[in-house]
């Protein structure tokens, strides 16, 4: 089993990040080093999810550094400072949507951020880089749409149709190739949809829940048939140390839940689920679902085979669907103050620009 000793987390002031430091930093895991979490805090970066962490770790086990990715002084720096040996890049653009209307950013820190951040492994590891390790965070995305049948798997050719899913696979093509050229010790993997504690609203599964609570419309894009393959985000957590301790450098590895839904019959368990625990009536919430204009580009399907990893590795998703839902909604109705300082001006001018149109 490999060891880490200080790890850099990209990136982890967002949903998956926090999840994945939580996880590491909980008393009974066996992880025992120092993280680094460099985040750049844009809209999807919030510091008040960690805030437990920094005050029980902070300075100790656990530092913040503020930055850009695409900042190759800082980055370089980090590398040196902390004696970096193992990195876990988590940050980017991450919401389709968002891809649509603005893929600049998108190119930025998918793109140039993650050359940037491996260049920087690459001087500092140098030509002797035993021990360490680059473990890039990527998407199903990247293989494109299935039809009716069929599943993803490690070499399923590439195929993205966002400006998101293309910047995420130009980054995977970057890390693999920075293996094959300069030796340097990579692992990728690449995950269905994760939900959980800590997402950003703008996601299906929490702006439903927070649309709900509030009474707003609930937009269903297209004719609600599109599948994605859901799984709980501490499970990604989970599968992400499984393949950074005992993967083998060089290759990829599929993450999934086994767990396809449409979006549209994923809505009605989660509007009776929220109607059971909240009191609201189901069947008003059922009327304020709306089918509105599809997105562009909408894949149709996403369905992953995680066998590769379940082999390999002894992994498997260990939270049920029915399970997980209930905890998110148990952690969204919960945490009203979070909920507050996410929905800022600049959330509510996203909902505008992304809803109003439609
Ligand atoms: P997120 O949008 O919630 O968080 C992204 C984080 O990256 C934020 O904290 C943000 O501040 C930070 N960031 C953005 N640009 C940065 C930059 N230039 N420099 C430093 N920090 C920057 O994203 P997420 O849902 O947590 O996803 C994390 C990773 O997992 C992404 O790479 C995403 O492609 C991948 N992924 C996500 C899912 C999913 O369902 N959410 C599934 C599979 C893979
Ligand atoms: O598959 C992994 C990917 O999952 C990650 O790489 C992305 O970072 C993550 O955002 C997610 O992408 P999706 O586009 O699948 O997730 P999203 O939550 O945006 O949408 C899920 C489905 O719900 C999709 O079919 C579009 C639909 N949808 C979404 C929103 C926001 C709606 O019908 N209405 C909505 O308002």
């Amino acid at each position: 089993m490999r060891s880490c000793k200080n790890l850099l987390v990209s990136g982890g002031a967002g949903f998956i990040g926090v999840n994945f430091i939580r996880l590491l930093l909980s008393p009974e895991h066996a992880f025992s080093g120092r993280i680094i979490n460099v985040d750049a805090l844009t809209y999807a970066g919030n510091l008040s999810s960690l805030e437990d962490i920094e005050a029980r770790h902070g300075g100790k086990r656990y530092f913040f550094e503020p930055g850009d990715i695409g900042n190759p002084e800082l980055v370089q720096s980090l590398f040196k400072q902390y004696e970096i040996d193992t990195v876990v890049h988590f940050a980017a653009e991450s919401h389709v949507d968002r891809s649509i209307v603005g893929p600049e950013a998108f190119i930025k820190t998918n793109v140039l951020g993650t050359f940037t951040l491996l260049e920087a492994a690459r001087q500092y590891w140098g030509t002797h880089p035993e021990g360490a390790l680059f473990h890039h965070i990527s998407t199903d995305e990247v293989y494109g749409s299935l039809g009716e049948t069929g599943y993803f798997t490690e070499t399923s050719p590439y195929d993205p149709r966002s400006p998101y899913s293309a910047s995420k696979a130009s980054s995977d093509h970057l890390v693999m190739a920075y293996h094959h050229t300069y030796g340097l010790p990579v692992t990728l993997s690449n995950c269905s949809n994760n939900y959980g504690p800590y997402q950003f609203p703008e996601k299906l599964i929490p702006l439903m829940i927070l649309n709900m609570l509030s009474g707003k419309a609930l937009p269903v894009y297209g004719d609600g048939k599109n599948i994605r393959d859901w799984l709980y985000v501490e499970d990604h957590a989970g599968a992400l140390w499984t393949i950074i301790t005992g993967g083998r450098i060089g290759e990829k590895y599929n993450i999934g839940g086994e767990n396809e839904w449409e979006n549209i019959t994923l809505l009605h368990t989660l509007i009776d689920l929220v109607s059971c625990k909240t009191g609201i009536a189901a069947d008003t919430i059922k009327g304020t679902v709306t089918f509105v204009k599809d997105r562009p580009g909408h894949d149709r399907r996403y369905a992953i085979d995680c066998s590769k990893l379940k082999r390999e590795l002894g992994w498997k998703p260990s939270v049920d669907f029915e399970t997980g839902l209930a905890k998110t909604v148990d952690w969204y109705l919960a945490h009203p103050q979070w909920i507050q300082q996410i929905q800022s001006g600049e959330y509510q001018k996203w909902l505008k620009k992304n809803y109003e149109a439609r």
